[in-house]
């Protein structure tokens, strides 16, 4: 295909009529199978409108089942309302994505710029930095929303101090006051909160799960209308991107991942409609970059494993978590790495069964007993890309004979 082909077929393509609507960061008008979530949050958050500080609100759930976006949609609608109808105290909403601005400083840096106190972008001690903060925050009659999204990343990184500080925060404020609404989606991070956090910033609780195929089917079929051009999704498309996306846990994210890739192939191939094999297509192509960016964050060890599994089916048609162990030793040697026990190494292959990355299944051999036959799940391409940064590693595939 030469460019201008390549050029007029995007430019003749009827696919899209606003991609944007598809995209993970845009919050639509209406959040169908949330109204529960919505409604709850709304009866915590509403005192705020008429200047009385709602209690903290801790939500947790799996991946894309919305907690993002019915915070902001709800936050936006008591805004609104704010403006109108609570002349005396100005209501703020600071979101804050801990993803991003993972450490103290960083939190209370976006927090004083909120609020227009001018700060250092580094330098400052963070007590003096929160200082700062409660000083400008204390100026006027402000009732504050700190939004901390994906929060976990923040404690992972830097720990609950600020967030402790945060929760503490009324007692000191003569005028403004600040309610805490902390999100995440690590349902293990909430274990491990202090108590005495976990208590103030939990004033109220809230659960998102997972949704099911169907609701994903009319999430995906609302965004749809506003996404592509009439008639050029054929009927199978969204079910499909439903069922896909539902396999692990009902992710919205997910789905509409699916269905936004699934319009982009189409509209490469130049087809003039999103078909069914474009959606599985879409889920291929989704389902490789996902493992790739498994496969990269793993520790060293896991990954180790993997190539061992890897090494291990290259050479014979099954094999055994015995035979892993023995290969991932060799490797470790090779390495110069002091190696896991076997105890371990069989723990970690389960984990890598859950992750999706092998596909693990216990047989009967008889009168030896059962074994474990280990398959890797997914592609050597998607191996080979996971294990690029890391030459050491990426050679190892490479030899053929450990
Ligand atoms: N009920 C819904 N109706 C329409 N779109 C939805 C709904 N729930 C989620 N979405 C969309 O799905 C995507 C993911 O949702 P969101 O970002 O809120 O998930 P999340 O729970 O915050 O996930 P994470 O834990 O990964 O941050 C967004 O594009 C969002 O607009
Ligand atoms: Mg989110």
């Amino acid at each position: 295909m030469s460019i201008d082909e390549i050029i007029y077929r995007m430019l003749s393509a009827r696919i899209f009529k606003n991609r944007e609507k598809l995209r993970p960061d845009y919050v639509p008008e209406y959040l169908p199978h949330r109204e529960a979530e919505i409604n709850k949050l709304a009866e915590i958050l509403a005192p705020a409108v008429r200047g009385v500080r709602p209690s903290n609100v801790f939500i947790y759930g799996l991946p894309g089942t919305g907690k993002t976006a019915v915070t902001k949609y709800v936050l936006r609608k008591i805004e609104t309302y704010a403006r109108n109808y609570s002349q005396d105290v100005k209501l703020k909403v600071a979101y804050i994505n801990c993803r991003n601005e993972n450490t103290s400083y960083r939190v209370l840096f976006n927090l004083c710029n909120y609020l227009n106190e001018r700060v250092p972008f580094t330098g400052l001690s963070t007590a003096e930095l929160f200082r700062r903060f409660i000083g400008a925050l204390d100026k006027e009659k402000n009732l504050l929303f700190v939004v901390l999204d994906e929060v976990d990343f923040l404690v992972k990184v830097s720990g609950d101090d600020v967030l402790y500080k945060l929760t503490r925060i009324n007692p000191d404020l003569h005028n403004a006051k600040v309610s805490i609404i902390g999100i995440t989606n690590d349902l293990k991070f909430v274990e491990y909160l202090d108590p005495r956090v976990k208590s103030t910033l939990g004033e109220e609780e809230l659960v998102f799960r997972p949704y099911t195929t169907e609701e994903l089917a009319d999430i995906l079929a609302d965004r749809a209308k506003q996404a592509f051009y009439e008639g050029v999704l054929d009927e199978a498309v969204i079910p499909l991107c439903a069922t896909l996306a539902a396999r692990e846990h009902g992710d919205a994210r997910r789905a509409l991942d699916l269905l936004r890739v699934a319009g982009e192939i189409a509209e490469r191939e130049g087809s003039p409609k999103v078909l069914e094999d474009h959606a599985r297509k879409a889920y291929r192509e989704i389902e490789k970059d996902r493992a790739v960016e498994v496969i990269r964050s793993m520790p060293i060890h896991t990954k180790l494993i993997t190539i061992a599994a890897y090494l291990v089916r290259r050479r014979k048609s099954e094999a055994t978590t015995g035979e892993i162990y023995e290969t991932y030793r060799s490797l470790c040697k090779k390495l110069m790495i002091d190696e896991l026990t076997q105890r371990r190494v069989s723990d970690i292959i389960n984990e890598l069964d859950m992750l999706g990355i092998v596909n693990a299944k216990v047989v009967s051999k008889g009168r030896y007993g059962r074994t474990k036959i280990v398959n890797l799940a997914i592609s050597e391409k998607a191996l080979v890309e996971g294990l690029k940064n890391d030459l050491r590693l990426s050679t190892l595939i490479l030899a053929d004979s450990i």
